[in-house]
């Protein structure tokens, strides 16, 4: 367990203060009284910081530490791929690595998703897709097809593309114009609905999106299975298939953005699996080397990489490092061990437990909604459980900022409070995680969320 208040004057922490560019953070807020969380040790479920504090890794690093920390046969096979291929690039030249990996993407992948694209993370993945996109659609004589509908409060990347995926308005202000064609529609958030809405009219307002942009001016919708962006939003029953012929009845691609919903998160090795749904291409990341080297893939459907298969036909579009060897010889052994546990099966099994165990916060006073699905769950924090009143800015800000995230940390728990909706806190453990892990992350919880009652809400 973490303990409150140590020196913040350690040399790596005056070389962070004087160097690092930390992503998303507010580095000014890092002063005499405010170290920098330096995560220097980790094995299993846990981390460590440099003093020696162990933390429960409620967010798998972020979203991604899938198969948990500090295994070393991870770092056996990238040795042994260095020995035998340190690196050769996907551009005009393939490896045995990116083949073998990118087959059994496609074994494991749905329906006739069998093309495998490399990239090296989630935004590259994205940007990829979108570009595929449009470029599917052009090769089949419909150019004016671009824009691209995306959910509101989505987080899908930050590279230009991406980011006119991404439906967070204070992430993309700051960077505008954005790239042309980002178009946003109403996501899942059912907690917020009128009691009488119809669960399809999240699908529904797709199609009424579509039509008045003009059909043939539309490319692709992007979704999440589970929307991570908001808190966990969980499709109704039969959105997803009714998006499915949406797509199909406009000739607008599915992409399915599983950056985070792939590798067992909610239980199986994809996301739409668990929903039932096939897109006509996925999004992966993350978990796809359980972290041990970054690695992101677009996995396109046979139909869309048609096009490019044939003559002199090429997808003008590539990364130097993507499907790096040593990645992919990681990649392997991560779906190694997914095999050998079955951590989809686990995450099957636990999902239920991990989920009454948040279930009994509801007690709380503060706790207005619990949501999500296998190990990628969330905790809607109100003011007014019968209102569903929430908190305004200021308030959200020191709720979160001022209270939450530094109080979780020092009692020894690493995951999400967040404000890109409405406050949340979300936890999504490695996979590994079981009651033990369950048990330690409801006594912080139902501690710290009862004092942020007491502390900052009443
Ligand atoms: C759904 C989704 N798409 C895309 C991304 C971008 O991935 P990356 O940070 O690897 O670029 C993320 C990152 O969290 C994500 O959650």
């Amino acid at each position: 367990m973490a303990t409150a208040s140590q020196s913040v004057d350690t040399g790596l922490q005056q070389l962070a203060r004087r160097h690092l560019w930390m992503h998303f953070s507010r580095m000014g807020a890092y002063d005499a009284d405010h170290e920098i969380p330096i995560i220097s040790r980790a094995e299993g479920c846990y981390v460590y910081d440099e003093h020696g504090n162990r933390y429960l890794d409620g967010l798998s690093g972020l979203f991604c530490v899938n198969a948990g920390h500090g295994r070393s046969e991870y770092g056996e096979a990238a040795a042994r791929q260095v020995e035998e291929l340190d690196f050769y690039t996907l551009w005009s030249y393939a490896h045995p690595r990116a083949i073998e990996l990118a087959a059994r993407l496609a074994s494991l992948a749905p329906g006739e998703l069998n093309r495998v694209f490399f990239t090296n993370g989630g935004s590259e993945a994205v940007e990829s897709a979108l570009k595929l996109s449009r470029n599917y659609h052009r090769m089949h004589g419909k150019g004016q097809k671009h824009k691209l509908i995306a959910r509101e409060v989505a987080y899908h990347g930050t590279s230009m593309g991406a980011l006119s995926a991404t439906g967070i308005t204070e992430l993309r202000t700051q960077f505008e114009p954005m790239t042309p064609g980002g178009c946003h529609v109403p996501n899942t958030n059912v907690y917020r609905w009128p009691d009488d809405r119809e669960p399809t009219w999240a699908a529904d307002a797709i199609e009424e999106r579509i039509v008045f942009e003009g059909p043939e001016s539309v490319a692709a919708v992007i979704l999440e299975p589970v929307q991570n962006a908001g808190g966990c939003f969980v499709p109704p029953d039969g959105y997803f298939q009714q998006v499915r012929e949406i797509c199909n009845r406009y000739d607008v691609l599915m992409i399915s953005d599983e950056v985070i919903c792939a590798w067992g998160r909610l239980g199986h090795y994809f996301g739409c699996e668990r929903f039932d749904y096939v897109p006509d291409i996925i999004t992966v990341a993350k978990a796809l080397t359980s972290a041990y080297a970054p690695m992101g893939a677009m996995i396109a459907s046979d139909t869309v990489a048609a096009p490019f298969m044939e003559g002199n036909a090429s997808f003008a579009h590539g990364f130097t490092f993507a499907g790096h060897p040593v990645a992919a010889a990681v990649a392997m052994a991560n779906l190694d061990v997914y095999e050998r546990e079955d951590l989809c099966g686990h995450v099957l099994a636990k999902e239920g437990e991990f989920r009454q165990m948040l279930e009994s916060l509801r007690d709380l006073p503060i706790v207005g909604d619990v949501r999500g699905a296998g190990f990628f769950q969330a905790i809607e924090m109100v003011k007014d459980k019968d209102t569903k009143e929430s908190f305004n800015d200021e308030e959200s800000e020191r709720l979160l900022r001022g209270f939450l995230s530094a109080e979780l940390y020092k009692r020894g728990l690493i995951c999400r409070a967040d404000d890109r909706g409405d406050p949340v806190i979300q936890l999504a453990p490695p996979l590994i995680a079981d009651t033990e892990q369950f048990e330690e992350i409801h006594d912080v919880l139902s501690t710290v969320l009862a004092e942020a009652w007491d502390q900052v809400v009443r």
